[in-house]
């Protein structure tokens, strides 16, 4: 299970050039197995460039990634997509399915990349759609579900692959607050079942429910708590 430091980050788009913006100056941020955390902070702030950065979808600029005690080398691609895939699952606000392909397809997707059978993968997610109570909609496409069948589709194909840790960006921004009161209680599941969970939200009820609480202001950890 891991343990994420981040040591003297940094992360500067368009470095050089005039607009030239550092989106994350952080001195050092540790991520303990198990933690529910919220992320806080003005738009423009760093809170996704942060979330980028822990899920080792993007590569800081400057600074160290210690994985377990150990560093990550970012040059190194295959690594980090290995890394990304097996530890990470993202959720989005606008949860970034594919409209036209069925909940299953869609779901299926992170498990492309291993070698499993046709006959694993459909069980598979069959396993995790039913967790979410969503089972039945399986051959349904994306595009025919409401905003909380959509998200609980993301959930689904972000927790596919097992993965430790849960990374959401704003994931009841688009949902409806009865929808995002059972959003919130899926994730807190999966905390109670010892996944790691970290929200971004702006939504002081959503953060409420998370046990550490980290605001960001211009890319610097304002709070921490
Ligand atoms: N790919 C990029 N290229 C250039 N600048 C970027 C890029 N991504 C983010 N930025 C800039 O970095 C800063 C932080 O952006 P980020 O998306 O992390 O903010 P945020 O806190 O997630 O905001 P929001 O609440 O609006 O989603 C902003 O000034 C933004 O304009
Ligand atoms: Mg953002």
């Amino acid at each position: 299970m891991p343990t994420i430091q981040l040591e003297n980050i940094t992360k500067i788009f368009n470095r050089g050039q005039e607009n030239e913006v550092t989106a994350i100056a952080l001195d050092s941020l540790t991520i303990r197995d198990g933690e529910f955390i919220s992320v806080m902070g003005s738009s423009g702030a760093g809170k996704s460039t942060l979330m980028h950065i822990l899920g080792c979808l993007d590569s800081p600029t400057a600074g160290r990634y210690l994985l377990n005690g150990r560093q990550i080398k970012f040059s190194n691609g295959r690594l980090v997509a290995s890394l990304r895939n097996r530890l990470f699952g993202f959720i989005f606000q606008e949860y970034g399915l594919i409209t036209q392909q069925t909940v299953l397809e869609n779901v299926e997707i992170p498990l492309l990349f291993s070698k499993s059978t046709f006959k694993y993968r459909k069980r598979r997610c069959m396993d995790v759609l039913d967790a979410l109570s969503i089972g039945e909609q399986a051959k349904k496409k994306c595009s025919q579900l409401s905003g909380g069948q959509k998200q609980r589709v993301a959930i689904a194909r972000a927790l596919v692959n097992n993965p430790e840790l849960l990374l959401a960006d704003e994931p009841t921004g688009a949902l409806d607050s009865a929808t995002a009161r059972d959003i919130l209680e899926v994730f807190r599941e999966l905390n109670a079942q010892g996944k790691t969970v970290i929200i971004v939200t702006h939504d002081p009820t959503v953060a409420e429910i998370c046990t550490r609480h980290i605001t960001i202001s211009d890319g610097v950890i304002t709070e921490d708590s």
